[in-house]
C-alpha cells in the first residue's frame, strides 16, 4: 500500500485533517485543508483562550476517537498514527476535533496485531511500557488516546515536575492512577479536574472520562480496548453529557423564565 492509497483514505473522512493534494519534488509536502482554531494543546493551556466548556472537551474525544478508529479498523492494511498528542488534534471552526500529523504513521500487515520495530518513536508522556521493546500495535495509539482523555480532564501537560520528591518528572498517568487508588477516588478525581471549568462540569461525567482513560492507559496492551469500543463508550458518555448541559441551561433562572414565558 503505497502513498496515493493512504492519500485515498485520509479525503474521505471527516475526523482526521483532509489532504488536499502532495506533491514530490526533491521532499515530499503535504497540503493539508487549513483548519481554523488551532490545536488541543492550545485551547487548554494557553490563559488567552476561553477555557473550553466540558461537554465541547467530551465530543473532541469523541471525534478524535472516530478518527483513530477509521485508521485503525476501516483501512486495509490497518494504519498506527504513533504520535497521539493534544498538539495533533486541531480543532476547527465549528469546535471538532481533527486527527493531524500523520508524519508517523505507519503500516501493518492485515491480521498481523504487532510488528516489531527498531524504530521507537512517539512523544515521552504518551507512549507505552511495550514502545520500549519495539513492539508497534494500534494498542500503543489506544494509550496515547488515554493520556490525552487525561489532559481533557486535567488540562495538565503529558508530563509534570514531581512535587513530592522536588525533582524530577512523572506521567500524568501516574498521577491519575494514584487517585485511582484512595478510598474515595471522586474526591481526589475533583483536585485534578481543569480549575478554568469551575464548577461547569459533571462529575459523573468526568468519571466515567477518568475510568475510559485508566483502561486505555492499562500496562498490558491487551487489556487495553480497541478503538471501536472507545467510540461506542464516548457516544454514550456525549449523549448523558448533552442531557446535562440542557438540564444546567434549564437551572439558569433567566433561561428558564424565557423557557416558561414568566
Ligand atoms: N491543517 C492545518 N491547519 C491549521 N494548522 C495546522 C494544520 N496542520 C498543522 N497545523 C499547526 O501546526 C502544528 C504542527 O503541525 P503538525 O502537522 O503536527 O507537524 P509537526 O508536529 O510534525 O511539526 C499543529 O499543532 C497545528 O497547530
Ligand atoms: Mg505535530
Amino acid at each position: 500500500m503505497g502513498l496515493h492509497s493512504f492519500c485515498q483514505y485520509l479525503f474521505v473522512l471527516e475526523c482526521t485533517v483532509r489532504l488536499i493534494g502532495y506533491c514530490v519534488e526533491g521532499s515530499l509536502f503535504l497540503v493539508y485543508e487549513y483548519i481554523e482554531n488551532g490545536n488541543l494543546r492550545q485551547h487548554l493551556r494557553d490563559s488567552g483562550r476561553d477555557p473550553m466548556p466540558w461537554s465541547i472537551r467530551v465530543r473532541i474525544a469523541l471525534d478524535s476517537a472516530r478518527g483513530l478508529e477509521y485508521i485503525h479498523e476501516h483501512t486495509v492494511p490497518v494504519y498506527i498514527h504513533r504520535d497521539i498528542k493534544s498538539e495533533n488534534i486541531l480543532i476547527d471552526k465549528n469546535y471538532c476535533g481533527k486527527v493531524a500529523d500523520f508524519g508517523l504513521t505507519k503500516l501493518t500487515e492485515v491480521g498481523n496485531s504487532s510488528i516489531p520495530t527498531s524504530n521507537i518513536m512517539g512523544t515521552f508522556g504518551y507512549m507505552p511500557p511495550e514502545n520500549a521493546y519495539g513492539s508497534v500495535s494500534p494498542k500503543l495509539d489506544v494509550y496515547a488516546f488515554g493520556v490525552v482523555l487525561y489532559e481533557l480532564i486535567s488540562a495538565k501537560e503529558a508530563v509534570i515536575k514531581d512535587s513530592e520528591s522536588g525533582s524530577g518528572m512523572k506521567g500524568l498517568v501516574s498521577l491519575f492512577e494514584k487517585a485511582f487508588e484512595q478510598p474515595d477516588p471522586k474526591e481526589d478525581l475533583k483536585k485534578l479536574i481543569d480549575p478554568r471549568l469551575g464548577d461547569d462540569y459533571s462529575i459523573d461525567s468526568v468519571h466515567k472520562m477518568a475510568q475510559l482513560a485508566q483502561v486505555c492507559t492499562d500496562s498490558d496492551p491487551q487489556r487495553r480496548p480497541s478503538m471501536r469500543s472507545i467510540v461506542v463508550a464516548l457516544m454514550a458518555l456525549s449523549s448523558t453529557t448533552m442531557d446535562w448541559d440542557i438540564a444546567s441551561f434549564h437551572q439558569h433562572p433567566t433561561i428558564s423564565s424565557l423557557m416558561s414565558g414568566r
